[in-house]
């Protein structure tokens, strides 16, 4: 392997308690129910995607759809405002830092909109040398142009990458795309990867040579 991808929410960082309670207000706000059972079913998931299933299939005219969003997007990124580095998963930085002085290239594949944020916030955005986010593709996971737009933007080829990732729908991008796939997390969400972590303090960058 020459490149490693990471995936952002649930691999580097949890935001997952942040989307939600953000999804919950708004829930909440709409005379919905949402429990965090419900929210597992939105890891990974680009934010029109969530907020559908979010409503179960009563969808609304496109612009209250767009409004509900910006909501949502609002109460997350105060959430957000209060990230620092304290915030990485255990074993983060270690393994960016040996992973890139190793001479690895690295990636990060994210479908959040909010991703370069939370990375400087984390104090890790400038360790990438391509960085995939919400903005990138048109097709997000489990479609695997994300992963391929990031490979492509550090000069490789799929099979030279490893992916790093914590959902099931970009398990599926990654497989899809041809990259050798870390899942990170319970065989019972990730067991179709080729290899399943605890997370990033369970691994060494040189497993992955
Ligand atoms: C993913 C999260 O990383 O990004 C999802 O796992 C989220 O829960 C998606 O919906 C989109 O994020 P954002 O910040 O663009 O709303
Ligand atoms: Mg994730």
């Amino acid at each position: 392997m020459r490149g490693l991808i990471f995936d952002l929410d649930g691999v580097i960082t949890d935001t997952a308690e942040y989307h939600y309670l953000a999804w919950r207000q708004l829930a909440e706000e709409e005379g919905l129910s949402f429990t965090r059972e419900d929210n597992e079913a939105l890891r990974g998931v680009p934010r029109r995607r969530s907020l559908e299933l979010l409503l179960k299939g009563d969808m609304r005219p496109d612009d209250q759809m767009s409004a509900m969003m910006t909501r949502k997007n609002d109460y997350y990124q105060a959430y957000i405002e209060g990230i620092t580095p304290d915030d990485l998963l255990p074993g983060v930085l270690d393994f960016l830092r040996e992973a890139k002085a190793s001479g690895f290239k690295l990636g990060l594949g994210s479908a959040s909109k909010n991703a370069r944020a939370v990375c400087e916030r984390l104090g890790v955005l400038t360790l990438f040398d391509a960085f995939g986010d919400g903005y990138s593709v048109v097709n997000a996971k489990p479609a695997p142009d994300l992963f391929l737009w990031v490979a492509g933007s550090l000069g490789l080829k799929p099979d030279d990458c490893a992916v790093f990732e914590d959902a099931e729908a970009g398990i599926e991008a990654a497989l899809k795309g041809g990259f050798f796939t870390v899942g990170v997390g319970p065989e019972s969400r990730v067991g179709a990867a080729h290899r399943v972590i605890e997370g990033l303090h369970a691994a060494h960058p040189r497993e992955f040579v």
